[in-house]
């Protein structure tokens, strides 16, 4: 049995959660925009071999690790606020979380405070990252402004493209790291 836990992915509509787990999971990009209702349900085991050496553990649990494999469920919730009623079971039992904003639009980043409070409420104290995505296209957040959120929160943050596969793989793989890392 392989250690296991749910990822939920969080933010605004539009911002390019489905997108990022797209390119993380299958590689893939799509232009046209299908906004998710409920949520997407996806399985991705983590490559070990790239993260288990960043990993605290003694070199026996990392070796059992390893044998074991780790399994991590991503949830792809849709993010209308008026429907949350509806995926607020999705937080239930989260071992990680990605917040994601847009770097082009300055409301979705305003609005991560509310995504983060939500996950705080509903998953408890999980591990998480911030994911300003779409660095592709023209910034209305800085970078600074980016690393002051992060610094307020006490986590990593990261600039990716989903389009042009910038930092993906890194924040997935991060992420992982932070989850093996907390696991009891
Ligand atoms: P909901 O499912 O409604 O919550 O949206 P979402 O956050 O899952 O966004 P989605 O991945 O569906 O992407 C929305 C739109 O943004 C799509 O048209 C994507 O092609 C586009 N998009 C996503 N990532 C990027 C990126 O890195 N750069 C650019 N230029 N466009 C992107």
């Amino acid at each position: 049995m392989s250690y296991r836990g749910k990822v939920v992915l969080l933010g605004d509509p539009g911002v390019g959660k489905t997108s990022l787990l797209a390119r993380f999971v299958d590689g893939i990009f799509r232009t046209e925009y299908k906004q998710t209702i409920g949520a997407n349900f996806l399985i991705k085991e983590i490559d070990l071999k790239n993260i288990v050496e960043k990993l605290k553990f003694d070199i026996e649990t990392k070796k059992k690790i390893k044998e074991k494999g780790f399994m991590i469920f991503l949830w792809d919730i849709g993010g209308q606020k008026d429907k949350l009623f509806v995926s607020e079971y999705y937080f239930l039992d989260a071992v990680g979380a990605m917040v994601v904003f847009n770097i082009d639009n300055k409301k979705t980043f305003d609005n991560m405070d509310f995504w983060i409070s939500k996950m705080k409420e509903l998953s408890g104290n999980i591990p998480f990252i911030i994911v300003g995505n779409k660095i592709d296209l023209k910034r209305e957040v800085s970078s600074e402004e980016l690393a002051q959120k992060a610094k307020k929160y006490g986590v990593k943050f990261f600039e990716t493209s989903a389009k042009l596969n910038e930092s993906v793989n890194e924040a997935f793989e991060y992420l992982s790291t932070q989850i093996l890392n907390n696991l009891k």
